[in-house]
């Protein structure tokens, strides 16, 4: 049996079985049902603090802000972690920013993003006096703008930059490529454009640039070169307009390790390398360190949960060749975790209720949904007794996993319960029959 510490919370530990800040998988599914996402508390919240040290230690008086990422993981409980850290966050919809404004998260630590905001999410944003709104479209330049005059108020606004990057991600994760539906090109002048319209509108104050480069990266070269690009339209805004802008954002993407032996982005490294970048630039065109922000959703949420399912079946395959494959079907499946099959993603699972003597064999951890495709790890060697009623523990579960949930098949999506010095609490219930009818007419 193998434990591999390093892509589980930092609270979690395995005795004669798996514990997650003191509590055991098998208390854990007693308690609160299967299966479950089971957030470690303290090491998120440890995470949100180590990106913002990190800043704050590289950056000095340059320093931004951090804005949690929230379309990684969000529910109140978890807005209220990243406000008590002191962070801000950054959400891309009305629904993200009503999760927000229900915990009185202050406002002026939001961002708001998304490349089709309608109007209502901009009144609202508006409204409730966000920090600033990204804005991504020519015609959100004029929506902005009209909303903000229509309430007499000045609102802060980012441009959303794609300076152009390949980002070496899945593609569906990359997203600062000239093709991508998000942004203003740099290239095409379209940001150029878009600073002059901003300027022109006397209800927006342009405040600065945003660049989000894609996920999963893993290379500050790719930061790098973003950053390169972003500041020479902050050079060519001072040339043109004699004043700096004071702010830039370098967005999230910050990769975690999914799997033993793979390594996640170090916050203290990655923006040490950031800060001499960023200060060579700025050295190059002469202008003044505008305060950087990140925002990063995946480093801090990802690592922090492991999801927990119960066995239901289990069969053997005999392959071509010779070989067996076991399939265990477990009680959940791609719709709480559509990243294999959406980003052919790699997970790592163990037995976390007992140790096993029995030796490993090739096996594939699949769902209980009406498609062969519902898989949730491909190939993983697991003891061969595994068994019906046996816990699974998938670690680093936390970004994109409930959040991406579905109710395919109207399964019911699973609590969510956080572990902290050896308590654990519900804090988003599971979904019942009667949640799902509700909706009904
Ligand atoms: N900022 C902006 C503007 C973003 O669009 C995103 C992610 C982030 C920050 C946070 O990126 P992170 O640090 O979490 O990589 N569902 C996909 C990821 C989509 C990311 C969308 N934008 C996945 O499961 O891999």
């Amino acid at each position: 049996m193998s434990f591999n510490p390093e892509i589980f919370s930092a609270n979690a530990s395995f005795d004669s079985e798996l514990s997650i800040a003191g509590v055991s998988a098998d208390t854990l599914i007693r308690d609160f049902g299967s299966p479950l996402f089971v957030v470690d508390e303290a090491d998120f919240k440890s995470r949100a603090i180590s990106f913002k040290t990190a800043l704050d230690k590289h950056f000095g008086s340059h320093a931004g802000n951090v804005y949690y990422a929230s379309k990684a993981f969000l529910n109140k409980e978890i807005a209220r972690w990243i406000d008590s850290v002191g962070i801000g966050i950054d959400v891309a919809s009305g629904g993200e920013l009503a999760v927000a404004l229900a915990v009185n998260f202050p406002a002026e630590r939001i961002q708001v993003h998304g490349n089709n905001k309608s109007e209502a999410e901009i009144e609202k944003a508006v409204l409730a006096g966000v920090g600033a709104i990204v804005v991504d479209s020519f015609h959100e330049i004029e929506r902005v703008a009209r909303i903000a005059a229509s309430h007499k108020k000045i609102q802060k606004v980012f441009i959303r930059v794609t300076p152009g990057i390949e980002a070496h991600t899945h593609e569906f994760i990359a997203t600062a490529h000239e093709d991508v539906k998000f942004g203003f090109s740099l290239a095409s002048g379209a940001a150029w454009k878009a600073i002059e319209e901003i300027e022109s509108e006397k209800s927006l104050k342009l405040v600065g640039l945003h660049s989000h480069i894609g996920s999963q990266i893993f290379d500050a070269a790719g930061f790098g070169v973003a950053a390169e690009r972003v500041i020479s339209l902050l050079a060519k805004f001072r040339d043109h307009y004699s004043d700096e802008l004071p702010e830039l954002d370098l967005g999230g993407g910050f990769g975690v390790a999914y799997l033993p032996g793979e390594e996640s982005v170090n916050a203290d490294s990655v923006l040490g390398e950031l800060a001499s970048i960023v200060t060579r630039e700025c050295g190059n065109v002469g202008i003044r360190i505008p305060h950087i922000s990140i925002e990063p959703g995946r480093a801090i949420a990802g690592p922090t949960t492991t999801t927990l399912y119960t066995v239901g079946t289990t069969k053997n395959i005999e392959l071509d060749g010779g070989d067996t494959r076991r399939y265990i079907a477990v009680d959940g499946g791609f719709t709480d975790n559509m990243r294999p099959a959406l980003y052919d993603a790699k997970y790592h699972a163990v037995l976390a209720n007992r140790i096993s003597t029995s030796h490993n064999v090739s096996s594939r951890i699949v769902g209980k949904h009406c498609e062969s495709g519902d898989i949730i790890i491909r190939e993983i060697q697991l003891p061969e007794d595994i068994a019906p009623g046996d816990i699974l523990a998938v670690p680093v579960t936390g970004a994109y996993g409930r959040q991406m949930a579905s109710n395919y098949n109207h399964l019911t999506r699973p609590a969510v319960i956080a572990v902290i010095d050896g308590n654990a609490r519900i804090i988003v219930r599971r979904e019942t029959e009667a949640d799902l009818l509700a909706l009904d007419i």
